[in-house]
């Protein structure tokens, strides 16, 4: 990991540190070297290389479509930017599943070709022999319980997940069993708050929420949501801390105006 002298990298031991003394993390995800940059600037603890980038970058409807090729020219890109903060990389659909050996394969690719830091895997109990050999070759690995994206066509809604005891029984156990194969943290998406709380506080490692409630312990968005780019996407989990597609769409016409009338480029902006 190569580190800048004056800027101390966020790692796995950081986060555990952090949930250890009630400090709250906070993770967004990123996808190209610009966002990435001022994401870390501001001093985001982790950010995450997500297969989201599916559904904002590439405008598919789900996150199945994205590649292992596609997720590694994200990561490398954000890897390059990240001064500070953990870079964890989502192992995409159809890279994973197969079986525990192409689980690790896809891991190693994402950790030589990019320089990520570790990676970020959906499910619970099922894929317990993967993340094993993914740990045992010395890559960090995330959980990611609850509303798991990969699986939108078994659910078949993107609704709050587990509210229904057996469901819950089997996050609460899933969650447990992620931490003793030895991943450094869990994401759970779209839960009730509550049972959030109940997993926080059964495990030692950091849980990440989304949609998750306030007893995480931290939080996680996509920043293109947070920043109010995706017009129309406004769950009710997500805070818009901005409205950058009305900010970009004003400079936009102002442009197109600008060049019509031509207003720009004056003289000043030529040679
Ligand atoms: O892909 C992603 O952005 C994610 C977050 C929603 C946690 O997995």
């Amino acid at each position: 990991m190569s580190v800048n002298k004056e800027i101390k990298r966020v790692t796995t031991n950081t986060l555990q540190e952090m949930k250890q003394r009630g400090e709250r993390i906070s993770m967004l995800t990123a996808y190209d070297f610009s966002m990435a940059t001022i994401v870390d600037a501001a001093g985001t603890d982790i950010i995450l290389v997500g297969d989201s980038a599916s559904n904002v970058m590439a405008g598919h409807e789900t996150t199945l479509p994205i590649t292992l090729d596609q997720m590694i020219y994200h990561a490398s890109s954000v890897v390059r930017a990240a001064k500070r903060a953990l870079v964890i990389v989502d192992l995409p659909f159809g890279s994973y599943q197969g079986n525990s050996k192409e689980a690790l394969n896809s891991a190693i690719r994402i950790m030589k070709e990019s320089g990520a830091h570790g990676v970020k895997i959906e499910g619970g109990v099922e894929i317990s022999e993967s993340v094993t050999r993914i740990l045992t070759a010395g890559i960090p690995v995330m959980g990611h319980l609850g509303l798991t994206p990969q699986s939108i066509y078994k659910f078949g809604t993107y609704t709050v997940r587990a509210k229904e005891e057996a469901e819950a029984q089997k996050l609460r156990e899933d969650a447990i069993k992620l931490q003793e194969l030895g991943c450094f943290g869990i994401v759970l998406e779209k839960i009730p708050a509550q049972l959030a709380k109940e997993v926080a506080e059964s495990v030692s490692i950091p849980i990440i929420g989304i949609g998750a409630g306030k007893y995480c312990d931290g939080q996680v968005l996509v920043i293109h949501d947070m920043l109010g780019l995706n017009k129309g996407f406004k769950p009710r989990f997500l805070r818009q801390y901005a409205d950058l597609y009305t900010v970009m769409n004003d400079a936009i016409e102002k442009y197109i105006s600008d060049v019509k009338s031509k207003d720009f480029p004056n003289e000043k902006e030529q040679y």
